[in-house]
């Protein structure tokens, strides 16, 4: 196949700071989707419905007027999120989804959920609601290896979670693992997960190949080839589960390359093209508008989007940096070729 036609994807996961990073890298998501669910992991957190309605402000005050971007705005749940926020969040009609992060467990997560428990009062009055909790699937307990906090936080916390709160609308944020993949297929319909495009292209040998790669540092980080290949079966099945979102996670390069590196992969560039390259990969293209413009729109129970986007097979080299504020970011594939192209 040498052009593919999609409905304008959603990017139903995305990270995209503020001020004047945010100015840097908005137009990249702009151009190729529609709607993108936006991470409250600012500094401070996103945690009222006022403060959401005020940064999507900032974010659609900065696109051209041209645009018909629209950013969907999530709160970050704390120990201390009230009924009462939930339903001022509901009424407010910009606020799509609540995120929580383990406190601790990656990128500006320090004032996250310390004990779920703490946030039942909140998390009982989204599943009365139908609003959807965002969940980033890995425990903190140092005892746990890395590579296994998420198939653990599947143990301890989603399942009791499940059972406390059987009805709760649950998004299993950037799944990693075979054992998410089958939690997510055996669960009933109000559980799904974003899937990015990072960990469909790579297995962790990216991180250490011939040294130590920052750029293809994020949490949660990349696993081995078998669980990529379950994530690839579980994009391309055309279950209505499994959906885009890019974690896009832009940060600046000095930040990256440094004794203690930040997590996160900058894709927003490139993404729907990333994504075509996945597919192509795994012999399914014919999947890719279902996974990226539908599946995510009916489970946040939005409409499709009507216009389309036309990608070509096409291979064009990604810069070494792009603009990040007053600093330089390093995307992914910095210097190398890309396979597809998106042409309008
Ligand atoms: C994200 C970030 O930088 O905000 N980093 C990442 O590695 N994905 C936070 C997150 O989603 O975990
Ligand atoms: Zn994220």
């Amino acid at each position: 196949m040498q052009q593919l036609t999609l409905t304008r994807p959603d990017d139903c996961h995305l990270h995209l700071r503020d001020d004047a990073l945010m100015q840097s890298v908005l137009p990249d998501t702009a151009r190729q989707f529609a709607r993108a669910i936006v991470m409250p992991n600012l500094r401070p957190p996103v945690t009222t419905t006022g403060q959401a309605q005020a940064y999507r402000s900032r974010i659609l005050t900065s696109l051209p007027t041209s645009s018909r971007f629209r950013p969907l705005m999530t709160l970050y749940l704390t120990d201390n999120t009230t009924a009462k926020e939930i339903q001022y969040a509901i009424r407010s009609g910009a606020v799509h989804a609540v995120k929580l992060y383990p406190a601790g467990a990656t990128t500006n997560s320090d004032a996250g959920v310390t004990d779920i428990r703490k946030a039942y009062p909140a998390l009982e009055e989204m599943q009365r609601c139908g609003m959807p909790l965002l969940v980033h699937g890995e425990v903190t307990d140092p005892a746990v290896d890395v590579f296994d906090r998420e198939a653990v936080f599947i143990e301890r916390v989603m399942i009791p979670l499940l059972r406390d709160l059987p009805e709760l609308r649950v998004v299993f944020e950037h799944i990693t693992t075979r054992d998410a993949v089958q939690f997510v297929t055996d669960a009933p319909d109000n559980v799904a997960a974003t899937i990015t495009a990072h960990h469909l292209l790579y297995n962790r040998n990216a991180l250490f190949s011939g040294g130590l790669h920052p750029h293809y540092f994020c949490l949660p980080v990349l696993k081995r080839e078998v669980h990529r290949e379950a994530l690839g079966k579980a994009a391309s099945s055309g279950n209505p589960k499994f959906f885009l979102g890019t974690d896009s996670a832009p940060h600046a390069q000095h930040t990256k390359e440094s004794a203690c590196g930040c997590a996160g992969i900058y894709t927003a560039h490139a993404a729907i093209e990333l994504y075509a390259e996945a597919f192509e990969q795994l012999g399914a293209l014919d999947k890719l508008e279902g996974f990226a413009s539908f599946h995510g729109a009916d489970f946040y129970r939005l409409p499709r989007n009507t216009s389309k986007i036309t990608l070509r097979k096409e291979s064009w080299q990604v810069p070494d940096d792009l603009a990040f504020g007053e600093h330089r970011l390093v995307p992914l594939r910095a210097g190398e070729l890309i396979s597809w192209k998106m042409s309008g």
